[in-house]
This record gives C-alpha cells, structure tokens and sequence, in this order.
C-alpha cells in the first residue's frame, strides 16, 4: 500500500497531540517531520510540548522550530482551552529530546522543493509557518501536493463569534494559504465538533492499558473540562485529528466544494473563513470543506492507532 507522505505542522495543543498519536501509527501515514508553530500557547512552549509527545511516545521523528508569531496582527494564545503550559493535563520525565537545528520554514521549502511532489501538508495549527514558506520560495507551490488544513468555519467562530482559533490567530497567513492555489481541504469547526472526546471514548482508550491509552486519557480528561466549561461541550472536540483522519480514508468524511476568502478587514469578523456555501459570489471553489463524518468509523480509526502504542 502507498503511503501518504505527511508534514504535521502544529501548535501542541491536545487535539494536536491526538493528531500526532494517529499519524505517528497508522499505516498509511507516512510521518516525515513535525513543525511547530505558535498558536495555543506561545512557541517557548509549543515547542517543548511536541518533543514532550515525541519522546513520551518513542516516536522518531524530526521535529522542527517554526515561527513564534503571527505575521501582521498581535499575539493570541488559547490558554482557556490548553491551559498555561498548552498541554495541561499529562505529566512527563524530564525532557532530553531536542528540536533540529534547521529551522521549520527552511526544512519544509527544502523537502518540498527535493520531494516528486507526493508530500501533503498537515497543518492544525495557525499557518504562519505555512505562509512564510510560501512567500519566501514560490516554487514549492508546484510541489506541495494538498493542504490539509484544520481551521476555519462557515457557520459560528470558537475564538469570536466569526472566527475559529487558528485562522483568527493569524488571518493573513490564512489569506496566503486559501489564495496560494494549492489544492486544500479545510475541515473548520462544523465538520470538526462532531468529534467531541466524550467520557465513552476516553475510557474506551485508556482501556488499552498502554502507554498511547494512557496518554490519551490524561490529555483528553483534561479539555473535557475546559470544552465544557468554555462551549458547553460534552467531551473537547480532538479538532486536528480530524485532518489526518481523511488523510487515511476520506469516504469517512462527506465535503464540498466552495470558495474560501479569509477576512482581514480588522472589524467584528477578522480573521473569519467566508465560505461560499450556495456560490453566491460566482467564483471558482478553491477548497473542499468538510461537511459531515461517520463518528463510528472516525473514532474506530483512532482507536486503532492508540492500540498500536506499547
Ligand atoms: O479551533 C481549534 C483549533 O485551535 C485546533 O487546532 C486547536 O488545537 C487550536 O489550535
Ligand atoms: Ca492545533
């Protein structure tokens, strides 16, 4: 079986955590690398969280340090939802994993540019990485062969009522994205909350008795607190997961084509995903938004991959 060659560019987070326990472990995936960028918390830790997750798990896999702010607008973290550290909840040994040396934008351009065009880009976090890539060497466009992206939303925002967390945390590095012309899927929030963590399913993981069952349940304990608190939630969505999952098999999920404009006009919506639900602007679609998700297969899928940590 072909594996889809992966980079997962994240700002770890507890969904991102998730994302990277799947990805690390199915058999489809091909892991290259992980980027980190700023966005749930600032990438002082972000940083430190994803080589926490790598060495925790025994995952061997670069990781890289991305950029540590937006491009244009002031710094937002989301320590409501991920807490102070931007992964409250597990505990680990002390950490002796280290990032690589070359910095994110520069790893992502050279194996782009190296690659026959067969590596998907992953992001769940904000697209600052992303964006700078793209700006500093246009020619990676012909390389890169999708995004998969989590972020965004054509119904409400999490972040303000417009705009979800990680096109919000850097709007312009999203209008560099969804403009870029590269094909992308965007599973934004109303694909994304119908994967609540509920208290089944963390049980159902820590039953595995390993190391990945157990992680996942000191991670997802915790934001079935602060999703709750926070939206209401019965469970916190793993919101990033989902990208990786239709990365592995997409007839899980159902999409649709539309045209996806990023808001920078700095009022009550900036930062929102104006999504073209009924194509009412008449302009070409230039994303596949995620609509619905089997959650039976979606958590099956998940829990498979906790299963195959020792
Ligand atoms: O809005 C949800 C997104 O914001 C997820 O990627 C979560 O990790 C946070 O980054
Ligand atoms: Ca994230």
């Amino acid at each position: 079986m072909m594996r889809q060659k992966i980079i997962l560019d994240c700002d770890p987070g507890h969904d991102d955590a998730i994302a990277l326990m799947v990805a690390a472990r199915h058999p489809a995936i091909e892991l290259l690398g992980v980027t980190v960028v700023a966005g749930n918390q600032t990438l002082d830790k972000t940083l430190p969280n994803a080589l926490h997750l790598c060495q925790h798990l025994g995952l061997d896999v670069p990781v890289y340090a991305g950029m540590p702010r937006p491009l244009v607008r002031e710094q937002v973290v989301a320590a409501n939802i991920h807490g102070e550290s931007g992964l409250d909840g597990p505990v680990f040994a002390p950490l002796t994993r280290q990032a690589e040396k070359t910095p994110a934008v520069r790893y992502l351009i050279d194996t782009l540019l190296a690659s026959d065009g067969d590596i998907a880009l992953v992001p769940v976090g904000p697209l600052t990485n992303i964006a700078v890539a793209i700006r500093s060497e246009p020619r990676i466009l012909q390389k890169i062969q999708r995004i998969v992206l989590m972020g965004g939303a054509y119904g409400l925002g999490n972040t303000t009522p417009a705009a979800e967390f990680n096109i919000y945390a850097d709007p312009e590095a999203a209008h560099v994205v969804f403009s870029s012309g590269v094909p992308i899927a965007m599973m934004g929030l109303d694909l994304t909350n119908q994967t609540a963590c509920t208290m089944d399913v963390i049980e159902r993981m820590e039953g595995f008795g390993n190391v990945g069952g157990r992680l996942f349940g000191d991670i997802m304990r915790f934001t079935w607190k602060t999703q709750h608190e926070a939206y209401g939630l019965d469970g916190g969505p793993v919101h990033d997961v989902t990208c990786v999952a239709y990365l592995i098999d997409p007839t899980i999920f159902t999409m649709k084509e539309m045209y996806v404009e990023v808001d920078r006009s700095g009022g009550p919506s900036y930062g929102r995903t104006v999504c073209d639900y009924f194509g009412t602007t008449g302009k070409p679609a230039n994303c596949q938004v995620g609509i619905t998700l089997d959650g039976d297969r979606f958590w099956d899928l998940v829990a498979d991959c906790v299963a195959r940590y020792n």
